[in-house]
């Protein structure tokens, strides 16, 4: 059993927890410490019965676990890449999980801290990033690219050939059209069809998508 740090004892962090108790019901792999979050009032609390250890530097110092990063949201989805950079551990030291009811073709590859919750279908030759985060009933069909940092919230559906550039946030339920390209650090809103190229750094939303605003200057900070 490898020990395994959750970093974030939000929503997200809480979900990876229970990924976690379903993949070592299927096969006993992670010994799962606990979360760590810079929050000092979850400090010592129990989430979902996973203790809260301590602050986000404890990674740096347990050199012996691997770590997740399970942080973000549509209003701040820049938060894991900025995570990962303050930790600046190697990437060997992070763990990919995939929820075992999930379908993963053999030609499809996922990258170290990327996280695929329970229903997911990765089809034929799908690339997805480190620190990724496929919420549950995912669809990414053949040839799709998802760049580091990016999160498919839930039911979004990719059809083929689809790149959804680094750190961009696609709504749930978003469904986007072949070979389109969503730029990085952009936001899909939820439910929206996507017709044409999101160019980075934007907030599309509707049907057919349509700009709504510039993305928060914050993503990068
Ligand atoms: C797109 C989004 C970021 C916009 O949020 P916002 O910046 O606070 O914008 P507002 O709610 O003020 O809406 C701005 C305009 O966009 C429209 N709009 C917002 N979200 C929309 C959506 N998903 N589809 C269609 N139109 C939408 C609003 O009707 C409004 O239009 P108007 O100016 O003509 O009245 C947000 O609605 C969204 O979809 N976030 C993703 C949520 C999600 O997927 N959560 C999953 C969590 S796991």
């Amino acid at each position: 059993m490898t020990p395994l740090l959750i970093i974030g004892a939000g929503g997200f962090g809480r979900e990876t927890a229970q990924l976690v108790h379903a993949i070592n019901d299927a096969e006993p792999t992670w010994e799962l410490l606990g979360h760590l979050d810079d929050d000092p009032r979850k400090h010592g609390a129990v989430v979902d019965g996973v203790p809260v250890l301590g602050g986000t530097a404890e990674a740096v110092r347990r050199d012996d676990a691997r770590v997740v990063v399970c942080i973000g949201s549509p209003r701040d989805y820049g938060s894991r890449a900025r995570m990962v950079a303050r930790l600046g551990l190697p990437p060997d030291r992070y763990a990919t999980l995939v929820h075992p009811s999930a379908s993963v073709s053999r030609t499809s590859r996922i990258g170290p801290g990327s996280i695929v919750l329970a229903q997911t279908v990765l089809t034929a030759a799908v690339t997805v990033g480190a620190h990724v985060a496929i919420m549950p009933h995912v669809t990414l069909t053949h040839d799709d690219v998802v760049g580091d940092f990016a999160t498919l919230a839930s039911g979004v559906r990719l059809a083929g050939g689809v790149r959804v550039g680094p750190g961009a946030y696609v709504g749930a339920g978003a469904l986007v059209r072949e070979t389109l390209t969503i730029g990085s650090h952009s936001l899909v809103g939820m439910g929206s069809v996507v017709i044409r190229d999101v160019p980075p750094e934007q907030v599309w939303a509707g049907v057919p998508a349509r700009f709504i605003r510039p993305a928060p200057v914050h993503l990068e900070s």
